[in-house]
């Protein structure tokens, strides 16, 4: 059976066209929310391969998606990095801030892919558990995003802490991001040799930096991650989401190889049709909120969207994670009016 989202990948423009949603696993489904409460730990579940499997599982299991994206969290690659990372419920994640270039002699040059072992254990145990019209996804964070949560500490609006620190600091900080290239690098070819059929580097804070900042801290390192991946894996298969960059996807999709990339929900469909699906498969972008409203609203979005991606290869998504409070039901119209 063919993976249709591989197929979209692979330049080919399928109709319906394959859709899942980012963080599809997650507070929003009674069946996470019992896992997750039998784990007790955040972390824990994504270390636990039996249960991360089970949630990666559950919602290609209840909406039939075109995709299963591995259950783990960003997170890891600095916990991996000898960072202490934990998740406080209900306040998302904490680390212990690195506030100087003294906090950076703290981590480790390399990823420990020990404490990693039970993600690819997770991804062996998914594997022969999906239907074959199913493509399986790893991920990773891309640097400056995983960077920006290492120094402040925890999720902040506008990342002041890591720009600071990359204005005050930059070539303690440029060794930081070097780190998380070469720990992403290999953290993804491990991701892909124990079995997902692609991966999506997410840049969520792309969006907040200035052009040469964005440039320097999320467009190159981006590059290279791509460039070493695919010097151990040729042809793996790469989709980008450098959230909230506006008309810098251009730049993005110039300069950055991946077969994909990822629209957020603020993008102009219509820019994005003419100047970035005309030269590679886009993924996106429904508001995340029209998904909560569901009703009307929900299907002229989707039907907007539709109308003017399906022409070329394309993938339906949200333009940003799935948010807790979404109503299954509403996930269960999009898909009806997605499928036809
Ligand atoms: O997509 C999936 O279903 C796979 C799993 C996944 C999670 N996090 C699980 C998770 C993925 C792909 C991520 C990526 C991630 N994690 C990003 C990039 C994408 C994005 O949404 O911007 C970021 C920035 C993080 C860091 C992170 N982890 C934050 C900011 C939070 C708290 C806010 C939130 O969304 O809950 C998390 C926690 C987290 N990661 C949860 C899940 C299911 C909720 C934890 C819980 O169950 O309490």
């Amino acid at each position: 059976m063919n993976k249709s989202l591989l197929d979209v990948l692979d330049r080919q423009r399928r109709s319906p066209p394959p859709v899942w949603l980012m963080r599809q696993a997650g507070r929003y489904l009674p069946e996470y929310q019992a896992i997750r409460e039998k784990a007790g730990d955040f972390l824990k579940l994504c270390f636990t391969p039996e249960l991360a499997a089970e949630v990666t599982l559950q919602p290609v299991r209840r909406f039939g998606f075109d995709a299963a994206i591995l259950f783990s969290d960003i997170l890891v690659v600095p916990h991996a990095l000898g960072q202490k990372v934990w998740f406080a419920p209900g306040e998302g994640p904490r680390l212990d801030p690195i506030s100087d270039r003294r906090g950076l002699t703290r981590l480790q040059a390399e990823l420990d892919h020990g404490v990693l072992a039970p993600v690819y254990q997770t991804i062996a145990a998914v594997k022969p558990e999906l239907p074959g019209n199913v493509a399986f996804l790893g991920f990773c964070g891309a640097p400056w995003t995983v960077a920006s949560y290492m120094i402040a500490g925890c999720g902040t609006p506008d990342q002041q802490p890591a720009r600071l620190f990359a204005y005050r600091d930059p070539q303690p900080f440029a060794g930081l991001i070097d780190t998380l290239v070469a720990a992403s690098a290999a953290y993804l070819i491990r991701q892909l040799h124990a079995g997902v059929d692609a991966v999506q580097i997410f840049d969520t804070w792309a969006g907040i930096l200035p052009a040469a900042e964005f440039q320097q801290w999320c467009i190159d390192p981006v590059r290279r991650i791509v460039a070493m991946v695919r010097e151990a894996i040729p042809d793996a298969k790469v989709i980008g989401f450098p959230r909230g960059i506006g008309s810098g996807l251009l730049r993005y999709v110039e300069e950055v190889p991946v077969d994909a990339v990822g629209l957020d929900w603020t993008v102009d469909p219509v820019f994005a049709r003419d100047q970035i699906q005309r030269r590679l498969p886009v993924q996106g972008n429904l508001d995340p909120l029209a998904l909560v409203a569901g009703g009307t609203p929900l299907d002229q979005a989707v039907d907007c969207i539709l109308e003017i991606f399906s022409e070329r290869p394309f993938i339906f998504n949200l333009g940003h994670g799935i948010l807790p409070q979404t109503p299954i039901a509403h996930v269960e119209q999009m898909l009806r009016r997605v499928r036809g």
